[in-house]
């Protein structure tokens, strides 16, 4: 008879700001520590994930530092999300020597080194194309791991948003697959994530939560979003309103930058640059303005309640916008982490 109920203890590479720890803690796995380069992801992770940050370069991490971490945990899962820019197109596009294509190499070298029970990546489904995957998913394999890996959508795990992302889960019994992650029968809609918030106008900001505040448009820009239609593009405006590369023969390539989203649809793409209405159809689907921060992690499937800053004067587009665009969104975590605690039951 297999013992149900072992303690199953994460340590999260390149943490962030949590999205993918709190998934995983709320799928009931107690989440050990988180490695970060960015000393600013410190108070989100602690505070939400209720563990230890450590703010430290994982080039320079070793197993010994990693593995102390998991204590006497039974099962151990060593859980990351390399940064993905350098699998994003343009990058690959420059042909970039940009030494980050190491730190995925430098996961996969604490994963042999460490032989924890179980293993869990996500990044951009674009990697899967790069033979670096290959060199990952091999490295893993041969040292007896069963790899089970795809392309996910996340709006077929619940997440509000039609984010696709690359999963991998591997595990020294066999057993656990990626089929196995729990699916929603229907999306979420941007309504269902946001509707229910105070309304704002461009570089407003509610009273109620610091994070509630959407970026200022310049005059040209509000002419703009006060002539677009929920899902629709650019080309529902007067000439006059288009931008002169959308104007040029040619330029008529990406219709869905500045695009309003609908509300009984999922969102596109939460990227790390949400908060202007010209980098997406990130514009909101009746206000005059591009969504604000906590719109954004409510359609990563951030919960409400989700402590992003300690004080008002931490709050920066810039800065939330990296951390929340690149955060695993917590749903899919919680998904993963569900299908781990199910494979750990049984398996070990
Ligand atoms: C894709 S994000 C991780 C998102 C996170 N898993 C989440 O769900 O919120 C990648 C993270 O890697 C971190 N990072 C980049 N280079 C690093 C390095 N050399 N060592 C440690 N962390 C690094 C970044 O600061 C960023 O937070």
């Amino acid at each position: 008879m297999k013992a149900t109920g072992r303690s199953i203890g994460v340590v999260d590479i390149f943490c962030g700001v949590g999205g993918l720890s709190y998934g995983l803690k709320s799928a009931g796995l107690k989440i050990l520590a988180g490695f970060d380069l960015d000393p600013f992801c410190k108070y989100p992770f602690e505070r939400n994930c209720k563990s230890i940050f450590v703010n430290e370069d994982v080039r320079k991490v070793t197993a010994e530092a990693v593995n102390c971490r998991f204590g006497g945990t039974q099962i151990r899962v060593l859980a990351g999300c390399a940064p993905c820019q350098p699998f994003s197109t343009y990058s690959q596009s420059r042909k970039s020597k940009d030494d980050r294509w190491q730190l995925l190499r430098d996961f996969l070298r604490l994963a042999i080194e460490i032989r924890p029970e179980v293993i869990t990546m996500e990044n951009v489904p674009r990697l899967a194309h790069n033979p670096v995957w290959n060199e990952f998913v091999a490295g893993l394999a041969e040292v007896g791991y069963e790899v089970s890996w795809d392309i996910v959508r996340c709006e077929e795990i619940g997440v509000p948003q039609t984010r696709q992302r690359l999963v991998l889960l591997a595990s020294k019994r066999p057993g656990l697959k990626i089929e196995n992650l729990e699916r929603v029968k229907k999306p979420k809609t941007v309504r269902d994530a946001v509707g229910a918030l105070d309304s704002l106008g461009a570089g407003g900001k509610s009273s109620k939560d610091i994070l509630h505040t959407a970026s200022r448009l310049s005059d040209k820009n509000m002419s703009r979003i006060k002539a677009s239609k929920p899902g629709g593009t650019w080309r529902d405006w007067k000439k006059e309103l288009r931008a002169s590369c959308h104007v040029r023969k040619g330029g008529e390539t990406y219709p869905s930058v500045y695009g309003r989203m609908s509300w009984d649809e999922p969102a596109p793409t939460i990227t790390t640059q949400f908060y202007g209405f010209g980098n997406g159809r990130f514009g909101h689907p009746e206000q005059n303005r591009a969504i604000s921060i906590r719109e954004a992690a409510l359609l990563q499937s951030f919960p409400k309640a989700y402590k992003f800053v300690e004080t008002a004067e931490d709050v920066s587009f810039r800065r939330l916008g990296i951390l929340i665009g690149n955060a695993v969104p917590p749903l899919l975590g919680k998904a993963i982490g569900k299908a781990i605690k199910a494979h750990a039951d049984a398996s070990f």
